[in-house]
């Protein structure tokens, strides 16, 4: 009895240990980086692990790789693994690999890593702890998740993080002190979640200098939350909720677009802000604004402003860039740019101005750009425009009163000077509409009437196209030498087909037509060519495969060996 029980445990463990090696896959790294080979580098395609990572194994042909990337992998855990066979790995991209879950002490032995990439996978929580071990973490990207929940210490252990990435997840809180051990945090991008408002500590223990929070649901920032980070520079809070706002005094780049602001209220103390987006709200008056003298880029298009006060711009000496499109504005005060000289670009379109009197921007000498389109302007004293800008190269007509007498002089005297008049947005083409050169003009038939054209508020370039990132299938792969050769057999069986073919039709056009049989010969000799190219291609491929399989021969004496437990030593020493 007892001898048969001893017999079935020796049976199973034997059957245990066989099975074991059959279990467990290993995947190889491809050196390959694109057309590089690089030795450091390690690219694991096709990696499967479903819930059980332990049984999953990893090799490298060369020792010490230590920038990884995943192609077309599946992963719905981290393998623990890695970190193990690979103690040097510093950068790590896993974007794209359905990863669900992180669990605890997936990183335990990940003590060089400084980049995580994680963008593109289906995580939901981020638990607590669960970067323990990343000592050296500096780059964490979780972007494109499905976040909606971070414990307060999920990020406690990694302190040496400077930029953290949780842009287009699905968070509506950020639990208390859950920044509050990263002291070297410098960037955070949270923008496309559903913030609605944050903690006035929530980012006092960070030396932050970019904070991204643009298309949440923010509808108020205290003025504590910012006034910690003196270190701020650039503060995007676009597409949010906000009515009003203490503008912060730090940051220099303040981007406020796309809101529902009325007011904007200002400290008494100096401001550093050179760059101001104010675009797309519900302002009525900027005059708040008009004490930020380090502005060189103001934007408060798509705002009802009616009117400006001809002190508007007094301190704004070093405006460069000013945007005033579609601002209901009727009137331009004379003395109301006298300050601008360094203005190289103005938009005055889509706004309901009778008459533009040019000399109103006598003091802009270096303007480049002004846009003047979609008002109610039936001429513009325009002999003098290159004398008073010498440097303007774009002039926006489109949309106006011109008659096309008119419109044609000055379209003549534009071209003469090199100043472009095309329209600068899409605005729709009506081309059945009497126009020059796409801007519309009335003829002299009586009763014409013009279109009535809308200002183009966004290009929406941007959201366009991250959108269709975010869909982007994965990157097609480059052509392996398989797939070449098989082209190429493709290739020459038509080829072949052709000649057999050409065989099998009377040889020769009977007619003996001399053009004929001039095609004929052409026709064969193309062939021929096309043959011989046929023929150096295959050559040099099979050119490339052996030197490529010598260079194989040569890597492959470089001989080293996986200690069991995973940290790899090679027989050739020194660095590569
Ligand atoms: C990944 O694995 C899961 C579970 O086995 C499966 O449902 C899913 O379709 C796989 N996805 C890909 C892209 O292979
Ligand atoms: C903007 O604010 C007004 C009140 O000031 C409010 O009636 C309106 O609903 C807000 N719009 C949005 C999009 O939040
Ligand atoms: C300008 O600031 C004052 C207080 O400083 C405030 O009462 C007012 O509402 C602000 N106006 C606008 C249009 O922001
Ligand atoms: C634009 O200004 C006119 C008066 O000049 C006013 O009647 C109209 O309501 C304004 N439009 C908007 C959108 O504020
Ligand atoms: C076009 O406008 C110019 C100046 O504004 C005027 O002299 C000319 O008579 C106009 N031509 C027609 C056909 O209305
Ligand atoms: C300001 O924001 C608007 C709306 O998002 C955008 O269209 C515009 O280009 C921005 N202005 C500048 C100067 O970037
Ligand atoms: C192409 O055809 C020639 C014969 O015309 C043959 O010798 C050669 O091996 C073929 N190449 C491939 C890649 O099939």
């Amino acid at each position: 009895m007892d001898r048969f029980r001893v017999r079935v445990v020796a049976g199973v463990l034997v059957l245990a240990l066989v099975a074991t090696p059959i279990r467990a896959i290993s995947y190889q790294c491809d050196h390959y980086e694109g057309e590089q080979y690089n030795l450091r580098y390690c690219a694991l395609f096709g990696v499967a692990i479903v819930h059980d990572a332990e049984d999953v194994d990893f090799l490298s042909e060369y020792p010490r790789p230590y920038r990884f990337e995943f192609f077309q992998s599946n992963l719905t855990e981290i393998p623990r693994s890695l970190f193990t066979v690979f103690p040097e790995m510093q950068s790590i991209d896993m974007s794209g690999t359905g990863i669900e879950n992180i669990n605890k002490f997936t990183f335990e032995n990940a003590k060089q890593l400084q980049n995580l990439f994680l963008r593109e996978n289906l995580l939901t929580t981020l638990n607590n702890f669960i970067f323990k071990g990343c000592d050296r973490l500096a780059w964490l990207d979780l972007s494109h998740n499905r976040l909606r929940e971070l414990k307060e210490k999920a990020f406690y252990d990694i302190p040496t993080v400077h930029t953290l990435d949780l842009s287009y997840n699905q968070l509506a809180t950020l639990p208390r002190g859950v920044f509050s051990t990263m002291e070297k945090l410098s960037a955070v991008y949270l923008s496309h979640n559903r913030l609605t408002a944050l903690r006035d500590s929530t980012f006092a223990a960070n030396p932050l200098l970019s904070l991204d929070l643009n298309y949440n649901r923010i509808a108020y920032i205290n003025t504590g939350l910012l006034s910690s980070t003196l270190s701020l520079t650039t503060l995007n809070l676009r597409g949010n909720a906000l009515q009003s706002i203490t503008l912060p005094r730090t940051p220099k780049n303040i981007d406020l677009a796309e809101n529902n602001l009325t007011t904007i209220l200002i400290e008494p103390d100096p401001y550093a802000v050179v760059w101001l987006n104010l675009s797309t709200n519900a302002l009525t008056s900027i005059v708040n604004v008009s004490v930020l003298s380090n502005l060189r880029t103001l934007d408060v298009s798509f705002n009802s402003l009616n009117s400006l006060p001809l002190t508007t711009f007094l301190s704004l000496k070093a405006l460069n860039t000013l945007n005033l499109e579609a601002t209901n504005l009727t009137a331009l005060e004379h003395g109301i740019f006298s300050q601008q000289s360094n203005l190289h670009w103005l938009d005055v379109s889509f706004n309901r101005l009778h008459s533009f009197d040019l000399s109103v921007l006598t003091a802009a000498s270096s303007l480049e750009r002004l846009h003047l389109d979609g008002n109610d302007l039936a001429d513009i004293e325009y002999r003098w425009i290159s004398e008073l800008f010498p440097s303007l190269n774009y002039l926006g007509l489109f949309a106006n009163r011109w008659n096309c007498s008119y419109l044609l002089e000055l379209i003549r005297y534009c071209r003469q000077k090199s100043i472009s008049v095309a329209p600068a947005k899409e605005y729709g083409t009506v081309l059945h509409m009497t126009n020059v050169q796409g801007i519309y003009c009335l003829g002299s038939s009586s009763g014409a009437k013009l279109p009535t054209v809308d200002p183009v508020q966004h290009w929406d370039g941007t959201k366009a196209s991250l959108e269709s990132q975010s869909n982007s299938d994965p990157k097609p792969d480059a052509i392996s030498t398989e797939q070449l050769l098989q082209m190429i057999r493709a290739m020459n069986q038509t080829t072949l087909e052709r000649m057999r073919q050409m065989d099998v039709l009377p040889p020769a056009p009977d007619s003996g037509s001399c053009t004929a049989m001039h095609a004929y010969n052409y026709q064969i000799f193309i062939l021929l060519i096309l043959s011989i190219i046929l023929i150096i291609n295959i050559g040099f491929l099979l050119w490339v495969q052996h030197n490529a399989n010598a260079r194989r021969a040569v890597d492959q004496m470089i001989v080293f060996r996986r200690e069991h437990g995973g940290s790899i030593s090679t027989e050739l020493h020194g660095d590569f």
